[in-house]
């Protein structure tokens, strides 16, 4: 008998299965590769001996039955192996989920209100010419925000913008009117740091220019405003004030958030916190930037952005807004 004869194919097929299923390695399985097709195998010796056809092919045949049942199992054992212990009805991990600031939030929310009044978004400047941001808005030579103890002076000709109203001389000079615009950003000032002022604060400018605009439009405007971003719990007053560029010009008061109108610290007593101003476009501002003041008029108004939130949000303090405290922030 030779030594093809010897080699029970299918003991040896039984046996070298038997070990490939019941590899739970890599390196288990390596291991039976070796043994059952390695080239020191008793079936790879057989083959080499081979002396008749049909010998060949059967052995050929089992040696292709080993190396898929060799793949198969390497496959199974690469595969990740599911863990017993998961249970899909436990409450998963929470991903903790950034949002945005909520100054950011509160700037989208109001351009979206105006965009809603038919407002179109205007971009300006942070970095301003003082013709912009006092020359053009009449503003006089010897005016005390001038001064550089005041305002944040780059050269003798450039400054960060003290106020978003240079955007309204921009824009009327970019377009005619009809215009309705609202824009909102960073303002600079030399303010002392306290609960209500911030050096970096953040206003919203609108300006509206048409035929027969009055007073009436801009506190109408003003009411839908508060409304729709305080939701109808705050009052809100108008009362007589002075800006070079508006003629009449008012100031906006919100009842304060603390007390309720009664007076506390936060309102200095008297109930109320200072919103913005605005008024009618002074005919000048129209004059210079192109605009005749016999067919058109204006109505112009600035709020600042940290104390709407902050009378929205009831936070006592704006310089909340820079702690970046984590615990503040993930609750808008
Ligand atoms: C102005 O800046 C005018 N440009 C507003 C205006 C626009 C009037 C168009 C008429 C027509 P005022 O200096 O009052 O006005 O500032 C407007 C608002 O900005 C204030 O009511 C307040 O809400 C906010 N504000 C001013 N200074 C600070 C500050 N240091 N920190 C935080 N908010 C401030």
């Amino acid at each position: 008998m030779d030594k093809v004869a010897a080699v029970d194919a299918e003991a040896l097929e039984r046996e070298a299965l038997d070990a490939i299923a019941g590899a739970q390695t890599p390196a288990e399985l390596d291991e039976a590769r070796v043994h059952y097709l390695g080239r020191k195998s008793p079936l790879k010796l057989a083959l080499r001996e081979i002396r008749d056809r049909e010998t060949g092919m059967r052995l050929n045949a089992l040696r292709e039955r080993l190396e898929a049942a060799l793949e198969r199992r390497r496959g199974e054992l690469e595969r990740p192996q599911e863990d017993e212990t998961f249970d899909p009805t436990l409450p998963g991990t929470p991903i903790p989920r950034g949002t945005y600031h909520l100054l950011t939030q509160l700037r989208r929310r109001i351009e979206d209100v105006f965009i809603g009044m038919g407002y179109e978004v205007y971009d300006g400047r942070e970095v301003e010419t003082v013709w912009h941001n006092f020359d053009a808005l009449n503003q006089p030579e010897a005016h005390p925000s001038r001064d550089p103890a005041d305002t944040f002076y780059l050269d003798e000709q450039t400054l960060l913008r003290t106020h978003t109203s240079p955007s309204q001389i921009r824009a009327m000079m970019e377009q005619e009117p009809p215009v309705y615009l609202v824009s909102l950003g960073r303002t600079y000032r030399r303010d002392a740091l306290d609960a209500t002022h911030t050096p970096v604060f953040h206003q919203v400018e609108g300006l509206a220019v048409d035929r027969d605009i009055t007073l009436a439009d801009l506190r109408g405007t003003m009411e839908l405003f508060a409304s729709t971003i305080f939701g109808g719990e705050r009052k809100v007053r108008m009362r007589t004030s002075f800006f070079p560029f508006t003629e009449p010009s008012v100031e906006f008061d919100v009842t304060c958030f603390l007390c309720d109108g009664a007076g506390c610290p936060v309102c200095k007593h008297s109930g109320w916190i200072e919103m913005g101003g605005a008024g009618e476009v002074d005919p000048n501002v129209l004059e210079t930037v192109g605009y005749d003041p016999e067919h058109w008029q204006g109505f112009a108004f600035g709020l600042g952005i940290d104390r709407i939130a902050f009378l929205r949000h009831g936070l006592p303090d704006l310089r909340l807004y820079w702690e970046n405290d984590i615990r503040l922030l993930s609750q808008f």
